[in-house]
């Protein structure tokens, strides 16, 4: 999407080819057409909604998905009046908001349909009316890259497993790395052998494609800042292993990697913007299958960290290969540590798909995740790593197992903790803190959130405000 700036009015703007948009206090979403093939979209803000960030990113996102629709390239946008809208905050705080949100709602994945012979839809070019000064052009520009990101990790996450495997997201990392101040490097079996990641192969052993291992490293910071490490979860397709899924929980398990995407596009985005910190983003990425080769229930497997697992359930495989990924953590010495993962299906049941859990024990980390969470749009709910979970991933047989036992907490629920519990036992060893984001609640759109069906991106926004702000 272009952004071009006008201070004429949009009634001078409007004409056949450039729909105008408009805020009025009422019920009703319509289109005025002034009977000379020249359209106003009025977007309706009821008197007595109150308005609020989350319905603010909503109703920007319909501005762009109805004029979209209805095969417009082109629109005008009096910027005052939707800062008019939340005057308690700021112009570039709204700007950024407003251009990230336009580009999202502009998203399809239409890499798999067939070119209509008009085109696509999409909008090509806001026009920005109003008194809209360098300073705040320079907010919308923001705004936009971190859209523009955003889509990227959709559209990693959202191509079909045979298009997706390891292989291809490494080369993924590198491309989302081109012409930018980020090193990539990829690790290969022998590597990964030479390692010792061996719940990193056990998970990967039974799929025909090779597993990798993505190491990116941008040093915005400086010499001798300690970096944030961003871990992402990379299973180009999950289907559960030996311990395979039934009936349809497997479709859509292409988007298993969408934590490994997410944190590719943050490290871009945040070289994009030049952020001042140094960032490590690390991506253990396997394909979890079936097979003669495959790793099988009662499996018992040697962490990097000396830390041996039993397999109880090889659908479990996620925590697995962030465990290597954590210990690998270790060597960049950080200040903080995120790994942001598909991991549970158990987070649907605990939160719904409003949201992602995140998990740390650190009180002052959630508490600034939670806020920064609300002002990127990327929504989280903090919780519990107690203890007590611990207790129910003891092994009969090895150091820890992948799931709690069946036994006195058999079906007792809490899958999402008792995962986080598990990566906890390999996270306490890295210096600094550590946060887990399970997203496996926010791995596909909701239908009231006016974005494209399929993957969102989740948590990219928030990891760019989390980058930048972390203990400032
Ligand atoms: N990738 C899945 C979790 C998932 C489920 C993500 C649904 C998105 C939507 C993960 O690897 C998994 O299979 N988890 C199991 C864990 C169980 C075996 C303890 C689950 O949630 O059922
Ligand atoms: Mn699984
Ligand atoms: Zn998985």
């Amino acid at each position: 999407m272009k952004y071009t700036y006008s201070s004429k009015n949009i009634e001078e703007i409007v004409n056949t080819k450039i729909a105008g948009v408009s805020i009025r206090r009422q019920k009703k979403i319509e289109y005025l057409n002034a009977g000379d093939g020249k359209k106003t979209l009025v977007i309706g803000v009821p008197k007595d909604d109150k308005m609020n960030r989350r319905k603010f990113v909503v109703l920007v996102r319909n501005i762009v998905k109805k004029t979209k629709d209805d095969g417009v390239k082109k629109i005008a946008v009096n910027a005052d009046e939707l800062f008019g809208l939340l005057p308690d905050f700021t112009k570039e705080e709204l700007a950024e908001l407003i251009a990230t949100n336009f580009e999202m709602a502009n998203y399809e994945f239409n890499q798999y349909k067939t070119k209509p012979e008009e085109g696509w839809n999409g909008i090509e070019e806001v026009i920005i009316v109003g008194v809209v000064p360098a300073k705040l052009q320079e907010f919308f520009r923001r705004g936009k890259l971190i859209g523009e990101e955003v889509n990227k990790t959709r559209t990693l996450s959202n191509m079909p497993g045979s298009a997706m495997t390891p292989t291809v997201l490494a080369h993924k990392a590198t491309e989302a790395a081109k012409g930018l101040p980020v090193k990539v490097k990829i690790l290969h079996d022998k590597d990964i052998k030479k390692l010792k990641m061996g719940a990193m192969i056990g998970v990967g052993q039974g799929s025909t494609e090779p597993s990798k291992f993505i190491v990116m490293e941008y040093m915005g910071g400086g010499v001798g800042q300690k970096p944030i490490v961003l871990v992402g979860k990379g299973v180009t397709f999950d289907t559960g292993g030996l311990n395979i899924k039934p009936d349809d929980h497997m479709l859509g398990m292409n988007m298993d990697m969408s934590g490994g995407a997410a944190v590719i596009h943050t490290i871009a985005l945040a070289a994009r913007l030049k952020v001042k910190r140094n960032i490590v983003v690390l991506v253990p990425a396997v394909e979890n299958s079936p097979s003669g080769h495959a790793y099988r229930p009662g499996d018992v497997l040697k962490s990097m960290s000396g830390k041996t697992i039993e397999v109880l359930n090889t659908d479990a495989e996620g925590r697995l290969i962030l465990a290597d990924a954590l210990t690998y953590a270790k060597r960049y010495n950080p200040i903080l540590t995120v790994d942001v993962a598909t991991l549970t299906g158990a987070i649907i049941m605990a939160l719904g798909e409003e949201c992602s859990g995140i998990f740390t024990k650190d009180d002052e980390l959630a508490v600034q995740t939670a806020i920064l969470a609300e002002r990127s749009g990327d929504y989280v709910w903090r919780m519990p790593l107690w203890e007590e979970y611990e207790a129910y991933i003891k092994s009969n047989v090895a150091d820890i197992a992948n799931i709690a036992h069946k036994g006195p907490y058999a079906s007792t629920g809490g899958g999402s903790i008792t995962a986080a519990a598990f990566l906890y036992a390999f996270a306490k060893d890295i210096s600094g803190t550590w946060m887990h984001i399970d997203i496996a609640s926010r791995m596909t759109a909701i239908s009231n959130e006016n974005l494209a069906k399929g993957a969102v991106g989740a948590p990219v926004r928030l990891l760019l405000k989390l980058v930048e702000e972390y203990k400032k």
